[in-house]
């Protein structure tokens, strides 16, 4: 689908679908819709239960930390997309870790409101209306928060997710061809688009026979 895509303030038209897509704190009455978005997303579900959290567990992110949840909506009610974050502190983010690990498995318990990192545990975006801008508007809703609740930088591990077509590569030499622009992450290569950087290998992430396990540390100062 070719969609030409025009910035407006938070919100994006896109013109051949023929509607606005707007990013806004997760509500109570959107979460319901994640988790069918989220199969679709991740069909089959690659990092376990926790990739397609229950409404309970949604409700418990809002309770931890409403500011870190997003939804992209469009203007007649469709769910387009959706973002899930916390705060840890820097020196856990940069360090190696696991999904499970720094996110408790998912719960936010381990949500650090004094943590200096905002932290992307989840983004994920309709696959009918991928590559049109709206992961774009979820990542610049999670950065302007984190900036303005003192954050010095957005980590993240980004899903190696084109790595099981290279296998014979090792991570880091698939990492580095990404990197170099001499290979198409389909979710790589779009953070690196949007600015991100790449800090290193982070083995072992997130079962996932997709990416073989790995993730990118990506981070951006704020
Ligand atoms: C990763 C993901 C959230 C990105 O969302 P998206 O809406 O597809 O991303 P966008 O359309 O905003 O694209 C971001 C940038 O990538 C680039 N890009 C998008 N599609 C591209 C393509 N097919 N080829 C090359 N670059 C592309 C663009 O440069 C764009 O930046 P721009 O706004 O300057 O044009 C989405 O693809 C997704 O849900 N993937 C599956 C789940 C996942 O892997 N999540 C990440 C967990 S780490």
């Amino acid at each position: 689908m070719t969609t030409s895509i025009h910035p407006l303030g938070g919100a994006l038209v896109l013109e051949n679908v023929g509607t606005l897509v707007r990013v806004r704190q997760l509500r109570s009455e959107d979460l319901p819709r994640i988790p069918g978005l989220m199969r679709r997303v991740y069909a089959p579900p690659q990092y376990g239960p926790e990739a397609v959290w229950s409404e309970h567990s949604l409700s418990r992110h809002l309770e931890i930390y409403p500011q870190g949840q997003f939804v992209a909506v469009t203007s007649e009610g469709r769910l387009a997309g959706t973002a899930t974050g916390m705060r840890v502190s820097l020196t856990r983010a940069l360090g190696p870790h696991t999904w499970h690990g720094i996110t408790a498995r998912g719960t936010l318990e381990s949500h650090d409101p004094q943590g200096k990192a905002f932290y992307g545990v989840n983004i994920a975006v309709d696959p009918e209306l991928q590559g049109l801008g709206i992961g774009r508007l979820l990542y610049r809703a999670r950065l302007r928060v984190g900036q303005e609740e003192g954050c010095l930088a957005f980590v993240a591990g980004a899903r190696l997710a084109g790595y099981h077509r290279h296998r014979a590569m090792a991570p880091e030499e698939y990492l580095g061809e990404v990197c170099a622009g001499r290979i198409y992450d389909p979710t790589l290569s779009k953070q690196l688009a949007l600015g991100f950087i790449v800090r290193g290998l982070l083995r072992d992430y997130a079962p996932d026979p997709q990416t073989g396990g790995h993730a990118a540390l990506i981070y951006r100062a704020l």
